[in-house]
Formats: C-alpha cells, sequence, structure tokens
C-alpha cells in the first residue's frame, strides 16, 4: 500500500479509540436527526454493485438493497470489527474491506453507484477521495452522499471557522466543511440536493459521474 500521511494515520487512531462507545455516544443524533435521512439515501440507491465508504459501525446495513453486492471499505480496524457484528443485517451480499478512500485498490469503472454518509467531513484530503470515487464509479454511475456542512450564517459560520481545529482534534471531523461545493470541484455533476436541520446543515446530495471524464 502506498505511504499514508500523518492526517490518516491520526484519523485512524481516533476513530479505533471511540469505535467500541460509537454508538452509543451518537445515538440520540441517531435517532431524532438523521434516521429518516438515511432510509430516503438508500431508497434512491439501484441494486448492482455497490461501494460503501466509511460504514463505521454499519449502521447503514439495514437499508442496502436486496440482491445487491456492497463493498465496504473502512479506514479504521475496530470500526470495522463493529462493522463486521452488524453484518447480518445487509440484505446484500456484503464484503467488509480496511482501506482509505484517498487510495482505492480497485480498477477504474468497478462500481455501479457509491454511498457515503458522514464521512468526507473526516477524510484528510476530500479532492483526493472524491476523485476516487469518480474513478472506481463508471460512468453514470452515482454516488450518494450524507454529510453535514458549514451554517453559512455569518456568525455561526465563523465561530464554526474558529472552533474546526479544537473539533478535529476531539472528534476527528471537520464541522466547516462545504460539501456540495467540492462535490462539484470533484467534477461529478450534482443532480439534487436536499436541506435539513438547522441552518441547512444536513446535506443529501446525489451525484452522478460524467460520461466521459
Ligand atoms: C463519522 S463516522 C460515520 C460512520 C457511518 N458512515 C455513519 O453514517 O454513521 C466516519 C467514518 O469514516 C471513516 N473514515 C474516515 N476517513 C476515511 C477514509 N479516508 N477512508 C475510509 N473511511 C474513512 C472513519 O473511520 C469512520 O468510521
Amino acid at each position: 500500500m502506498a505511504k499514508e500521511n500523518n492526517q490518516t494515520q491520526l484519523t485512524r487512531e481516533r476513530y479505533d479509540r471511540r469505535a467500541s462507545l460509537y454508538d452509543l455516544l451518537y445515538w440520540p443524533w441517531e435517532k431524532f436527526v438523521v434516521r429518516g435521512l438515511r432510509s430516503k439515501l438508500w431508497a434512491a440507491v439501484s441494486s448492482g454493485k455497490v461501494i460503501e465508504i466509511g460504514p463505521g459501525t454499519g449502521i447503514n446495513f439495514r437499508y442496502h438493497p436486496a440482491g445487491s453486492s456492497v463493498t465496504a471499505v473502512e479506514l479504521s480496524p475496530e470500526m470495522l470489527k463493529q462493522a463486521a457484528k452488524r453484518s447480518g443485517e445487509s440484505q446484500s451480499n456484503i464484503e467488509l474491506i480496511t482501506g482509505d478512500v484517498e487510495k482505492l485498490e480497485f480498477q477504474d469503472n468497478s462500481f455501479d453507484s457509491a454511498v457515503a454518509t458522514f464521512v468526507f467531513c473526516s477524510v484528510p484530503d476530500q479532492a483526493a477521495g472524491l476523485n476516487e470515487l469518480k474513478r472506481v464509479v463508471r460512468p453514470g454511475g452515482k454516488i450518494h452522499f450524507l454529510e453535514h456542512v458549514r451554517i453559512d450564517w455569518p456568525v455561526i459560520g465563523t465561530l464554526m471557522d474558529l472552533w474546526d481545529p479544537v473539533a478535529v482534534r476531539m472528534g476527528g471531523a471537520h464541522i466547516n466543511r462545504r460539501a456540495s461545493e467540492a462535490v462539484r470541484a470533484a467534477g461529478l455533476i450534482v443532480e439534487s440536493e436536499e436541506r435539513q436541520g438547522l441552518g441547512s446543515m444536513l446535506r443529501l446530495i446525489q451525484a452522478r459521474v460524467p460520461d466521459e471524464h
């Protein structure tokens, strides 16, 4: 495997450390804020060959399309161990592997679609990860994102910018990223974007890989 950078190593260690407590820490957020958005995202994912990036503890597995083939690629081995406990919830043919979205070990056009929920807030080089997804998903294939983003209110946005380095150190995730702008900058076509939550901080984005890239 290619040499990884220090930020990637730190991200892995942060998630490794929290893996056993992750579901407990996030259950209110999960139950009261995002559950509906997950089912909505997965309802739009076609069957076929799907790559799920950063499955974490496998919270999405119950939504996998029946009969599909899902390859779940996770940076943190400890998170992947938690995910393995949930693999029986998936109605797909599921494969769990450790890996880094910035350097995927798959050939071009290997998948029909991709899913990443609350992952790109943590990926150190977001542009590199998005480019890799564009490479491994076939032209015309869909990439589905669910992300929290920077709130575009002047004071709140500035506070998020100031707090971001602390948030990364504490939890491993940036709180001030601009997901749809990054997706467009990577050359993906945004087909739909739903905004929810306080200050539209949650984004459900469906993007398409251009026919020629
Ligand atoms: C905030 S958790 C979200 C987990 C899950 N997708 C969810 O919706 O709850 C982010 C996950 O992305 C993983 N991750 C972070 N950087 C990654 C990378 N470069 N490649 C693959 N997975 C990564 C983390 O290890 C962690 O499990």
